[in-house]
């Protein structure tokens, strides 16, 4: 990397706040970022470090409608869960903000105004998919119908999950609204465009030509966006949730997320300056500035080609200098998935394994999707735990602490003649921030972390080779140097281990009693002066024990078990068909509930009096665990009056009540639209 900048913009995936956290968020953004930060503020370097939930979007509404609830309330609920997840991690963002903040609406806003203003957009009437009984339009993911590649019934408007295939609402096979089931129907509206088609040319240079040090599977990807062809994209959206369009005739619009949510990352660095009294426009738009998105695979082309070109049309941003994407961590052999809840969530690990969060933080960049997914086992990470965090690194430190009490009252012991084990040792001490450093520097996170645990090899292997304590009686003067040697190594891992480990690093300081070193420190094997006291041994990691990985194996057994006798999320197919004279020997009439009382011997039945209009009678429903008797009476139904009567716990029940079943097997009343008078037919 070039050496001369002088600051750094460092900006992490802004999460949808449609949810809690999990490790493959952590593994895949938060980690790689948060260690290259810590590694740059070590070097004494001038860095933002920017993130924030992202609160707009068709992700949040769909989630607030799944909840029944105010997409406001949703995005306050998980931001504030995220926040604390990533914080109780040590993911150290200067500043975590929220798309929902007063400052972005107004930055992102101003930026959509300025394109405007420069002509940048293309303006365009298209027909959407508009829901007629929903009185609104469609985001392809609220509609739903039959996919043209595999049959599912179910298939989005933009993905069919079932067969993967990518598609847009028009292949839908029977195309329906998810909000409310009509067919929706095409109708007109205006959107303004962002011509991608024109940064086409300029993106080829600026990536293919001047990024060929981009991670692989980043470039491959803007390589094939850009070999496809870019096409003008919709900067707006009709929808009442997000950032108002800032134009007259916009109304009920907002912008586009994908154009609001990266232009949180400038948000975020403005309400950050503010905060310290700094001027926030270096960080985005001086040339001596490095900015580096981090990000999932998933995010590349928003990052790489569309915020970009929204950055050049403005013309004072800088541009991203490297955008070091990550694959995706699988679990336990399976796809992470939220509405399956196959996850490790943060929260419930923070809750369920106190203590140890540099171990999850360990085995997540050990293990990093860095060039392809890759899995995480609770198996690997236990054996990450056992053998390497506990056997080596932790061994050493203990032994290297325990014996310098032993033998010197706590004391560093001064060094005398070196031999060449010692010399060996030392070069690994010279080389270790060089060798780390450059792996960080290409974003090789795995790799960085393997060099800072070849360095606690090297130290726990010089204690085994030398075996001070047979020498304390023969040759004490050599227990002076291997201790000496020894302390110095863990004093520099100390340093070199904090982006990686900063709970550890903490307490390994305190035991060492050498206070906070910066990168420049190590490397020197004089970090600790002879005569300098250290403090008392602590365990710097415990051997996680076999039950405690059995019961999350247990937990994660226990969600496929219940994914698998859930009910699959589709609408059962039709019955076969029936002629008309069939239909018609059905007498449905509008009734009114007098009367509800449950059975003490029956969970499901509920007994009820019914005004059917012809008579009042009794009928036995099963909706006792759906309602009870209170919320109920004077209520209007639909009774189908001529079903044969039928006997059940001794009483006879004279009809049926209509409901609907959705496909979770959660029931509501078939009702008039308004009130009719009891005994009307339907027909
Ligand atoms: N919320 C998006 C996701 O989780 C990421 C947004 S990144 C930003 O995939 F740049 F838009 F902020
Ligand atoms: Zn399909």
């Amino acid at each position: 990397m070039a050496k001369n900048f002088k600051r750094h913009t460092i900006t992490a995936a802004l999460p949808y706040a449609n949810g809690p956290v999990h490790i493959g968020h952590l593994a895949g953004v938060y980690v790689p970022a948060d260690i290259y930060v810590r590694y740059l503020r070590s070097q004494g370097r001038d860095v933002a470090f920017v993130c924030g939930s992202d609160e707009h979007g068709v992700a949040i509404t769909l989630k607030a409608r799944k909840e029944g609830a105010a997409p406001q309330e949703i995005v306050d609920k998980y931001h504030s869960m995220i926040k604390e997840s990533f914080e109780k991690f040590g993911i150290s963002f200067d500043i975590y903000s929220r798309t929902s903040a007063k400052i972005h609406h107004e930055t992102s806003s101003e930026m959509f105004k300025d394109l405007f203003d420069k002509g940048v957009f293309e303006e365009q009437v298209s027909s959407q998919y508009f829901d007629e009984e929903a009185g609104q339009f469609l985001a392809d993911r609220y509609i739903v119908g039959t996919c043209p590649n595999c049959g599912n019934e179910n298939a989005y408007g933009d993905q069919c999950e079932k067969c993967g295939s990518s598609l847009s609402p028009s292949e839908l096979i029977n195309p329906r609204s998810a909000l409310s089931g009509a067919a929706p129907v095409l109708k007109e509206t205006r959107h303004w465009y962002l011509p991608m088609q024109d940064y086409e040319n300029w993106l080829r240079q600026w990536i293919l030509e001047g990024h060929k040090e981009w991670k692989s599977n980043v470039y491959g990807q803007c390589k094939s966006w850009l070999d496809t062809g870019l096409r003008p994209r919709a900067m707006t959206r009709d929808l009442d949730w997000g950032v108002a369009v800032p134009l007259k005739g916009a109304e009920g619009k907002v912008l586009y997320v994908w154009f609001d949510a990266p232009i949180g990352y400038i948000s975020a660095t403005r309400e950050w300056a503010t905060a310290q009294g700094k001027d926030w426009e270096p960080y985005w738009k001086a040339d001596d500035t490095r900015l580096i998105h981090f990000i999932g695979k998933d995010n590349i082309v928003f990052h790489c080609i569309i915020f970009p070109s929204i950055l050049k049309a403005e013309g004072s941003y800088i541009l991203p200098d490297n955008v070091p994407a990550n694959e995706f961590l699988n679990l336990e052999g399976d796809k992470i998935s939220t509405s399956r809840n196959w996850a490790v969530w943060l929260h419930e690990y923070l809750d369920e394994l106190p203590g140890k969060e540099d171990v999850l933080r360990y085995a997540l960049c050990a293990n990093a999707p860095e060039t392809k997914d890759n899995d995480f086992t609770w198996k690997d990470f236990q054996a990450r735990n056992n053998n390497e965090l506990v056997a080596v690194f932790g061994n050493f430190i203990n032994r290297a602490v325990v014996l310098t009490h032993k033998y010197f009252d706590g004391r560093i012991p001064e060094r005398q003649e070196l031999f060449d084990i010692d010399r060996e040792a030392i070069q690994k001490v010279n080389d270790a921030p060089g060798r780390i450093a450059g792996a960080l520097e290409n974003f090789k996170f795995r790799e960085a972390l393997n060099e800072f645990m070849d360095l606690a090899r090297a130290g726990n292997k010089y204690l085994a080779d030398t075996e001070p304590w047979k020498l304390i009686k023969e040759n004490p003067d050599r227990v002076n140097t291997i201790l000496n040697i020894a302390l110095q190594i863990a004093g520099n891992l100390a340093i070199l281990g904090e982006p990686f480990l900063p709970n550890t690093s903490r307490k390994l300081e305190k035991i060492l009693g050498s206070g906070s070193e910066v990168w420049s420190r190590a490397g020197q094997i004089d970090l600790l002066p002879p005569g300098h006291e250290i403090n008392k041994a602590e365990l710097l990691f415990e051997k996680i024990e076999d039950d405690v990985i059995d019961a999350q194996i247990q937990k994660l057994q226990h969600t496929k078990e219940e994914n698998e006798s859930s009910q699959p999320d589709v609408v059962t197919p039709s019955k076969p068909e029936i002629a008309y004279d069939d239909f018609i020997k059905l007498d449905i009439r509008i009734g009114t509930i007098l009367e509800a009382e449950a059975l003490p011997k029956s969970k499901k039945l509920l007994k009820l009096k019914v005004d059917t209009g012809i008579d009042q009678r009794t009928i036995l429903s099963g909706i006792a665990q759906h309602f009870s008797p209170e919320d109920i009476l004077g209520k209007q139904v639909s009774v189908l009056v001529n079903l044969a009567p039928r006997k059940m716990m001794g009483i006879e029940s004279q009809g049926m009540i209509l409901m609907a079943e959705d496909g979770e097997g959660r029931l509501r009343f078939v009702l008039p639209s308004e009130h009719v008078d009891n005994g009307s037919m339907i027909s």
